[in-house]
């Protein structure tokens, strides 16, 4: 499927204030619900197996995702969106190894069949390098690009993806069937409350960043389209990938 992107060049050259970019962020995450629901389609009647592979490759998004914030805690000047982040890293990471939200996703993978001695090995080592390049542009580029990439973009859009997703799995017959043996931790705090508050946080704190910095506007859009198209790629290679039904 071939999406009008709201990322073009003249859009985002459109964008000169902060109430711009919130205007076109919205637009983005309606185009990214619009996008994550067919992405995610496949997750309805999938197999047990494909279910798996597919799913077992997000526990890398996670990983690189909770490393990143770090990155981006770093960069960040004293602020509001310094101690935000760091909650959501905090959050991330629990109070001890087995509460990290890595692990919970592990614990749904293995509750589901997936073998617990290669949870570490990915199965579509192209998307893994597709993360290794998003960390490397949180070093490489401007703090602003990197709040847009990670601080807000996997923030505000993983949520849409994991929502749609969610939605789709609990429709499968295999889910419905083995409903009461799958560990669902992760999925009930990620697709709750706690997320859209944080997502709110994040807004003011970025709402901070630009008044004391409006020249980091560009850089912000910039990342934020980056993470977009780095979400759908993400998933619509999965989805090829794993069912070997190209996404035209
Ligand atoms: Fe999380």
């Amino acid at each position: 499927m071939v999406l009008h992107s709201v990322c073009t060049e003249r859009s985002v050259e459109s964008i000169k204030t902060k109430e711009d970019f919130w205007a076109f962020a919205d637009s983005a995450r309606l185009e990214a619900e619009y996008g994550a629901k067919s992405y995610v389609e496949v997750l309805q009647f999938a197999p047990r197996q494909v279910l798996i592979d597919i799913l077992h490759e997000y526990r890398f998004f996670i990983q690189y995702f909770i490393s990143d914030l770090g990155i981006l805690m770093f960069k960040a000047p004293f602020g509001k969106f310094k101690c935000i982040v760091a909650e959501i890293a905090a959050d991330e990471l629990g109070d001890s190894p087995d509460k990290t939200h890595l692990k919970l996703w592990d614990n749904f993978l293995t509750s589901l069949g997936d073998p617990s001695d290669t949870l570490e090995e990915s199965r579509f080592p192209e998307n893994l390098e597709v993360l290794q390049r998003l960390s490397g542009r949180m070093w490489e580029r401007p703090f602003m690009y990197g709040v847009g990439l990670r601080g807000m973009g996997a923030e505000c859009l993983c949520q849409v993806y994991l929502t749609a997703a969610y939605k789709k799995l609990r429709m499968n017959p295999v889910i419905i069937e083995n409903e009461k043996n799958i560990d669902w931790l992760f999925w009930d705090i990620h697709t709750g409350e706690e997320d859209i508050t944080h997502s709110e946080q994040i807004k003011a704190a970025i709402n901070e960043l630009l008044d004391d910095d409006p020249s980091g506007l560009q850089d912000l859009v910039a990342g934020y389209c980056e993470a977009k198209e780095v979400w759908d790629n993400f998933w619509s290679n999965l989805q090829s990938r794993f069912t070997q039904e190209p996404v035209a």
